[in-house]
């Protein structure tokens, strides 16, 4: 690890594990030893939490898809001044439930065909990315299922439906090969024990 703590983020589809995966993940390192922080995004810090309820509650269309940019990247930006650049600075490794590459998936995809402003966003307002990130990769239908099941009323996205999952998906799996240094699939598709222990491996090879 760098003096300055390692930043692990989580990315997939909804309902693809991350979450679950996050939390197994800080147990485990906690148990062994390591001093760390476990946050997600939207959200993380008590501003972003806020706007995560303007972007994730109403209709799908409640903002044109630059403002809900702005707001995805002005919670990213209070998130990481108030919480993660903070935490690695104190050594700590950083355990992220989605970050970046959610905005590029999610925002910057073909279809609204932002991911050229999302990436000047990014480089003006964030310009960091993880040390490592974990896309946990599984079938959309798997996916929606188990996302719809936990009713949270956050379905302004889960409402988009299973096309715009694929589409994610494959967009995540081209982000792989893009940002090929930092991102590692793992299969999704599996019991969560097995999962967790993919994560377990790829990530002891992160730390010192
Ligand atoms: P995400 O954060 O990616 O949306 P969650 O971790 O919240 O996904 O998981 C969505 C639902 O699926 C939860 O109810 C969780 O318990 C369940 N789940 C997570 N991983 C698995 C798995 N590998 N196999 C079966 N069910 C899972
Ligand atoms: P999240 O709570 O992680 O959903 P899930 O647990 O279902 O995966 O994220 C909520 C939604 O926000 C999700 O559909 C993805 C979307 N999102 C974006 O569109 N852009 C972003 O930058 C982020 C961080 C999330």
């Amino acid at each position: 690890m760098s003096r300055e703590g390692l930043f692990i983020s989580f990315e997939g589809i909804d309902g693809s594990g991350k979450s679950t995966q996050a939390r197994l993940l800080a147990e485990y390192l906690a148990n062994e030893g390591h001093e760390m922080v476990l946050t997600r995004e939207p959200g993380g810090s008590p501003g972003a939490e806020e706007i995560r309820k303007l972007v994730l509650e109403g209709t799908p269309d409640r903002w044109s898809p630059e403002t809900e940019l702005l707001l995805f990247t002005a919670a990213r930006r209070d998130h990481l001044e108030r919480v993660i650049a903070p935490a690695l600075k104190a050594g700590k490794v950083v355990i992220c439930d989605r970050f970046a590459d959610s905005t590029r998936a999610y925002q910057g995809r073909a279809g609204k065909g932002l991911r050229q402003m999302v990436d000047r966003l990014h480089s003006l307002m964030i310009g960091r990315e993880p040390d490592l990130t974990i896309l946990v990769d599984m079938d959309p239908a798997t996916g929606l299922e188990r996302a719809l099941s936990r009713g949270t009323g956050e379905e302004r996205f889960e409402a988009f439906g299973q096309k715009l999952q694929q589409q994610i998906r494959a967009d995540f799996l081209a982000m792989a090969q893009e940002f090929s240094n930092r991102i590692v699939i793992v299969n999704g598709g599996q019991d969560i024990d097995k999962v967790a222990m993919d994560i377990q491996a790829i990530v002891n090879r992160h730390l010192p």
